[in-house]
């Protein structure tokens, strides 16, 4: 794992979208693994602006998201589809038949999961994943406790991630109870990973990352450790808790 401290949100959210539209660059054609949630916001908001500047395109991306919830339409001021819409696909040129987001209104969500992977495949798998880590380790919507071994299945939301995520509704019991989500296996095999982190409140999660020695099925992110090419890009109140020793066997 490589760590790149960045000074807050602003400054992670430059370095994440930087490393996005090199890699754009360098692949006209790269398949981009994204994630929702508050830590990416800025991410996608430098991507817009580089894109309406014509710094670049996405014309040729394909991208696939982590996850969406089970039971909402697509058009639901909540789901992943609307928050990748108002986030960055309607600001962007990403083709729409370019772009996937599992579907949790399917009928059958097992084989809902199960075209996902094959159009995963198809595409001859992630070159860039971007991820953000929940306070409980958690990576898309891989609960402690997820066997590493998964693929992209559906799963009950742990009482901590509904509450997590209530700020969006309305009220709690509005939250949904599930989601489909790309499992930690899915996630494994991305040719490369960015996962972001910022703010205090996820500086225990940071601090038991860089610190953790083993894979830990109750430490979701810990499935990371094996991955060949992982950045971790971190304001300094998500490393506040990881001293500068901590942190020194890494790049
Ligand atoms: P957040 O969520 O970006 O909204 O903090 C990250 C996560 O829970 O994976």
């Amino acid at each position: 794992m490589k760590i790149l401290s960045a000074k807050n949100y602003e400054e992670m959210s430059m370095i994440a979208a930087r490393m996005i539209t090199e890699k754009v660059e360098a692949d006209p054609k790269a398949v981009l693994g994204f994630a929702t949630g508050g830590t990416p916001k800025g991410t996608y908001e430098k991507l817009v602006a580089a894109f309406k500047k014509g710094a670049v395109t996405f014309q040729q991306v394909t991208t696939f998201n982590l996850d969406e919830y089970v039971g909402l339409p697509p058009e639901h001021p909540n789901s992943y589809h609307t928050y990748m819409n108002e986030q960055l696909f309607n600001e962007t040129n990403i083709p729409v038949g370019q772009r996937f987001i599992p579907n949790g209104l399917a009928s059958d969500l097992q084989s809902e999961a199960a075209d996902y992977e094959k159009q995963i495949q198809a595409h001859d798998g992630i070159d860039l994943q971007l991820l953000g880590i929940g306070k409980n380790g958690h990576i898309g919507f891989n609960e402690p406790g997820t066997v590493f071994t998964q693929r992209t299945h559906r799963v009950a939301l742990t009482p901590s991630t509904r509450k997590a995520n209530a700020r969006y509704f309305e009220s709690m019991a509005e939250v949904p109870t599930h989601a489909l989500t790309m499992g930690i296996q899915t996630i494994l095999e991305s040719k490369e990973i960015l996962l972001l982190a910022a703010g205090r409140h996820k500086a225990e999660a940071v601090y038991r990352l860089i610190t953790g020695q083993q894979p830990d099925e109750q430490f979701p992110a810990s499935s990371l450790y094996s991955h060949p090419n992982l950045t971790l890009i971190a304001d300094e109140e998500a490393l506040s808790l990881a001293t500068t020793h901590d942190r020194s066997h890494f790049s």
